[in-house]
């Protein structure tokens, strides 16, 4: 099943969530997304608490990232429990990435999966994060090693939450959308042509859908949209990152250590094509972190039989490569490049 996706506007939203065939509404909204948005939530033409004919349960989670552990998964399950829902509740995330793998997650797990939908609030949910299922938590072994393929029913894009967002969180938005520019010829054009922001969201959003559609679980092609993720992951976690800002970081790694320096060129062209600045590596001048890395990319969902780690590359633009690669390997690789990484700012 595919969600249906579309640019909405808060008439159009309300339209459609008074139109869900359901008598109770669980709203999972990011606190700080709440801070900004909660009064004009309630207000028309939204008026999110009040829909029509349905009960409306609000709970708001902790801001980002922090929300995605089993302890605040545990007291969201329980909040709504105790309300008394059934299987024909609806529910719906509002708020960035973590808020919906985190929502998303709750709606797969009460009462073994109701069905949601998505109101994204940052650039990177609106392109990635909202699209396609995945749904999940961290683990304080890693990131999202916690999780379950739950498809939301709609993602309701409107882009005027940009607005408010911090400029390290559209920049950290910019990394993913980086990331199709290598997935996409098409992306990659409009990044040479400085398309407007609100067209290269829509040709992300398609482009993530029309992967999924193919791939669901990911068997095949929709291992492409984990470039610069295996390394991502680690540096998000060892320097405090936000996620697209590693995953800008972790497609440098790939490209320097088994790509080659056109795709290193390019990484650099699409970040001015989109206008923006991911400054220096944050391994720059000091030593390169080996240990840490290897033991985030042993603990990486991508690890499969016998300790192989599935790389991901690409050939050329909108063809990518799956590089089956031990893990020691992997660590021989980044010993090796460990002096020439410290200085290494392409
Ligand atoms: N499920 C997937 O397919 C998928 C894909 C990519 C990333 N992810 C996950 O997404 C997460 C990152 O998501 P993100 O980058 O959206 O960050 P996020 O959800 O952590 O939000 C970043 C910050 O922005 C705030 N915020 C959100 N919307 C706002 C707004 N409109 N105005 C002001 N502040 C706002 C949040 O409170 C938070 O502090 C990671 O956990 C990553 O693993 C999931």
């Amino acid at each position: 099943m595919n969600s249906k996706i579309k640019k909405a506007t808060f008439e159009e939203i309300a339209e459609d969530l008074n139109s869900l065939d359901t008598d109770t509404v669980l709203v999972v909204v990011d606190s700080r997304v709440w801070q900004h948005y909660g009064e004009s939530f309630q207000k028309e033409p939204l008026n999110l608490l009040n829909l029509k004919n349905k009960k409306v349960h609000l709970y708001k989670t902790l801001e980002g990232e922090t929300t995605k552990t089993l302890l605040e998964f545990e007291k969201g399950l329980e909040f709504f429990l105790e309300k008394g829902i059934h299987r024909q509740c609806h529910l719906v995330a509002i708020g960035g990435g973590a808020t919906s793998d985190f929502a998303g997650y709750l709606a797969s797990s009460l009462l073994r999966g109701i069905s949601w939908s998505v109101i994204p609030t940052t650039l990177l949910a609106m392109v990635d994060a909202s699209i396609g299922g995945k749904t999940g938590l961290n683990s304080k072994h890693g990131k999202n090693l916690i999780g379950s393929y739950h498809m939301p029913v709609n993602v309701w894009i409107n882009e005027a939450f940009l607005e408010t967002l911090p400029p390290e969180e559209l920049a950290s938005g910019r990394g993913e959308v980086i990331k199709y520019g290598f997935l996409s010829q098409e992306i990659s054009d409009l990044f040479k042509k400085k398309a407007k922001l609100s067209q290269v969201i829509e040709a992300c959003a398609r482009k993530k859908e029309e992967i999924v559609a193919k791939d669901f679980r990911e068997r095949g092609e929709r291992v492409s949209l984990n470039l610069g993720h295996t390394f991502g992951h680690a540096l998000e976690k060892i320097y405090d990152l936000p996620h697209g800002t590693s995953v800008f970081w972790g497609m440098a790694l790939i490209f320097k250590l088994w790509g080659n320096s056109d795709h290193l060129e390019l990484l650099r062209d699409f970040e001015k094509g989109i206008g923006a600045d991911f400054g220096n590596p944050p391994w720059l001048n000091k030593t390169f972190p080996v240990d840490k890395i290897i033991e985030y990319v042993e603990k990486d969902k991508k690890v499969r039989n016998n300790g192989i780690v599935d790389l991901v590359t690409i050939k050329d633009v909108g063809t990518f490569e799956k590089v089956p690669t031990s893990i020691e390997k992997v660590e021989e690789v980044l010993e090796k490049n460990k002096d020439d990484l410290r200085t290494f700012n392409f």
